[in-house]
């Protein structure tokens, strides 16, 4: 099966697959994009800007940080040079657990990544963190007595207040060592508010998101060590784009604002 163009709704992996020009979309997620576009037509290059913000932070890590094991939540499809391709041109001994919370999603990238070793696919929801931690796949990839690369890209605003995303992270950096990486992203209406509210309304229910603020995003790294997003940076959680760029102000554009960023290290 090489995409699923009976299914009539959307999903966020679908939709952002569409929007990276990935091979893992439906008709349906296509639209979206496309409508997507007409409230914010920086969505393609905001997709972009996220995505790569997700390539350099795995990059540091596998490559400056000595980190091998990864825990990639809310991973969406494996497709357009995700954390397993990242990890493996640095690290061949490298391990990835790609976790989602829809079936759909976790059976097409076993599709995917049928044939590529140390890296699995598992369904969970960030909001029960133990069957996760606990799931056999992610016992026997990741050693929890060494260090471990936990994402949480474009993933934590897909739950409300009431979930407590912030209690989740800290959940699963509970269960890692002292020198472990989180690396987040999440979606912010701090500078298009009104592009935003276009942007859900014209989504619908099925792609409910919340756009948080900048502190709100800081709290995510509670009690973390931020590190310099870029060179002769302070550590600071910094506009998408702008994270890990050569020339911060070319990539500080209108796509890199709409979403916050940090890689911050456990103590
Ligand atoms: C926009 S994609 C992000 C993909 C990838 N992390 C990236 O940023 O390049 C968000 C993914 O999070 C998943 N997701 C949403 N809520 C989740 C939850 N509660 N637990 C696990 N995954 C979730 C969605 O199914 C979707 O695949």
């Amino acid at each position: 099966m090489s995409d699923t163009e009976g299914s009539l709704t959307p999903t966020p992996a679908g939709v952002y697959d569409a929007a990276l020009g990935g091979t893992a979309n439906t008709a349906a997620d296509r639209a979206v994009v496309e409508r997507a576009k007409e409230a914010m037509p920086d969505v393609i290059l905001a997709a972009w800007a996220n995505r790569g913000f997700l390539q350099r932070a795995v990059r540091r890590m596998a490559h400056e940080l000595g980190i091998r094991q990864f825990l990639d939540l809310g991973s969406g499809m494996p497709t357009q040079r995700n954390t397993h391709e990242v990890v493996a041109e640095a690290r061949p001994d490298g391990r990835v657990v790609y976790v989602d919370v829809n079936q759909a999603v976790v059976a097409r990238s076993r599709e995917i990544l049928a044939g590529a070793s140390d890296t699995t696919a598992i369904q969970g929801d960030i909001r029960q963190p133990e069957a996760i931690l606990a799931h056999e796949e992610t016992r026997r990839l990741i050693d929890f007595t060494q260090p471990v690369g936990v994402l949480a890209v474009a993933v934590t605003h897909f739950l409300p207040d009431e979930d407590d995303p912030w209690g989740l992270i800290a959940h699963f950096m509970d269960a890692v060592p002292a020198g472990s990486y989180l690396a987040l992203s999440a979606v912010t209406s701090d500078y298009q508010e009104e592009t935003w509210r276009k942007t859900l309304q014209q989504a619908g229910p099925s792609y409910d998101a919340y756009p948080r603020t900048r502190a709100e995003v800081e709290r995510f790294f509670k009690g973390l060590e931020i590190q310099p997003p870029y060179e002769g940076a302070d550590p600071a959680v910094v506009h998408i784009g702008l994270w890990g760029a050569e020339d911060p102000e070319v990539a500080d554009d209108d796509s890199s604002r709409l979403a916050y960023a940090a890689l911050a290290r456990k103590r």
